[in-house]
């Protein structure tokens, strides 16, 4: 039997396409192992969102090029495949399968392809109306399962690569989605996240054409299914029905992530984002006036070319003035393709770490303030995992926020006894910048 190794760099996308591939690779008769030395076949799943992400890749062939020697096949799958093409085979000769997300339904024959000594196997066509659909997956968790909507992306942010390495959009009929989710709640699994580079622009390819709350709605009322998350949203195409339907179904997770890039509608506008601060703080609007207390976790980007200091500013104003409970921040980095390397104004580097670090030292002030607001609340957790550096079970809210408590009955995982993919009302009795503790006080009448 054949062995097989691969390692997943960025997003959840890209984590659930692994499990898609692992799954493939399984069902042709493959077996997975943890070592790439153990391996005859060694996979990279890669991101290329910025310079740093794309550079691991070519670290890692680096780092185990000698493998080649001894026959071994490297592969390179994901979003620097698609980006660079054949020109990987210069870069790293030992290279001899190059292939995108947009192709992994040929994967089968790529690997029939290998298996004959084929030395160059590529899989680079972004003309495709096809998700990658398969019924193998072999998911990581066995309590919170990903499940993809829609892939590709029709949008154009002058500094994203996605719309290149993904290729165009292409949603999944909603009877699809709903038959995985069935299936996944017959197998015991209770938590499900909807995955897509721009889930709000879902479309039912079927003929009942149902809209992405409309397919957030159905996917909740799955019996057995007690948590429906997703990721990621545009702000353009987000509208009041996703809050209407976080609102009347509790199945529905209390969190939205909503990127924002920047505050200044002069930045948005340069970076192609189809919307104004105005049309945001509107659907800002929606969610702190909808009847659940809504979580909101937002991207920024620092330092995009034209940036200037009054821009940012603006920028943290805004984030003062939503509170944030989660965000992402990142410097400015230049990608090929994206229409943003025609702007001739970027900002220097020393610039760009600066106002990182003034947003996400306010961010980190404005998060302790926030969290610490839950201090004496109980809150529901879907419990994930066991530390057992600090003896705490590892659970994590609606609104997504992590949450470790002690537990007086179970004080860690026993044989054949555990909490994990339980669902436990902890009282939250700390607060940190970055997550929430408490206790859980079974036995004890409270
Ligand atoms: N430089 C920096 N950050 C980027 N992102 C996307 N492209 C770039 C880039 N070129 C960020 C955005 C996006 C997140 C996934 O990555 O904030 O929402
Ligand atoms: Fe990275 Fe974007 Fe590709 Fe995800 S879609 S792997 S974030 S480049």
């Amino acid at each position: 039997m054949k062995k097989f190794y691969i390692e997943t760099f960025g997003c959840q996308m890209n984590a659930h396409d692994s499990e898609k591939v692992v799954g493939t690779l399984l069902q042709q008769g493959y077996s997975q192992v943890a070592e790439p030395e153990q391996a005859e076949l060694i996979l990279y799943n890669t991101c290329s969102i910025r310079d740093k992400a794309e550079q691991k890749v070519f670290y890692r062939l680096q780092q185990f090029k000698r493998e080649a020697g001894k026959g071994k096949v490297f592969g390179v799958l994901g979003c620097v495949a698609q980006q660079e093409g054949e020109a990987i085979f210069e870069r790293a000769p030992h290279v001899s399968l190059v292939a995108g997300s947009a192709s992994y339904t040929k994967l089968p024959e790529m690997l029939v392809q290998l298996e004959a000594g084929n030395r160059r196997v590529t899989g680079l066509s972004l003309d495709t109306d096809e998700t990658f659909d398969t019924p193998f997956a072999r998911r990581d968790n066995p309590h919170r399962a990903y499940i993809t909507i829609i892939e590709g992306c029709d949008k154009a942010c002058a500094y994203c690569v996605v719309p290149f390495t993904r290729g165009p959009e292409r949603s999944r009929t909603s009877e699809s989605v709903l038959q995985e989710t069935r299936t996944l709640a017959n197998a015991g699994y209770t938590e499900v996240q909807l995955l897509g580079q721009n889930v709000n622009s879902y479309r039912d390819p079927s003929p009942v054409g149902w809209d992405f709350a409309q397919l957030l709605r159905k996917t909740g009322e799955t019996e057995g299914i007690r948590r429906v998350r997703f990721t990621t949203s545009h702000p353009r195409d987000f509208v009041k029905g996703i809050i209407d339907a976080i609102d009347e179904s509790e199945a529905l997770c209390n969190h939205v992530h909503l990127p924002v890039q920047s505050g200044s509608t002069k930045v948005l506008a340069r970076m192609q984002r189809l919307y104004s601060r105005d049309d945001y703080m509107r659907r800002i609007e929606w969610m702190k006036n909808a009847r659940r207390e809504i979580a909101i976790t937002t991207d920024i980007i620092v330092g995009f070319p034209g940036e200037t200091e009054e821009d940012f500013n603006e920028t943290v104003k805004m984030v003062e003035e939503i509170g944030y409970d989660a965000m992402f921040i990142f410097k400015y980095s230049k990608r090929p393709n994206t229409s943003a390397l025609q702007y001739e104004d970027h900002i220097p580097e020393e610039e760009k770490t600066r106002r990182f670090m003034v947003l996400q030292e306010r961010q980190r002030a404005l998060q302790i303030r926030r969290n610490s607001a839950y201090v004496g609340r109980t809150e529901q957790v879907h419990v994930e995992g066991f530390n057992r550096a600090t003896g705490q079970w590892i659970g994590r809210t609606s609104q997504n926020k992590m949450l470790n408590f002690h537990h007086p009955l179970l004080l860690a995982p026993e044989e054949g006894r555990t909490l994990i993919g339980s669902y436990l009302d902890v009282l939250v009795t700390r607060a940190g910048p970055n997550s929430l503790a408490g206790e859980h006080f079974t036995g004890y009448v409270q």
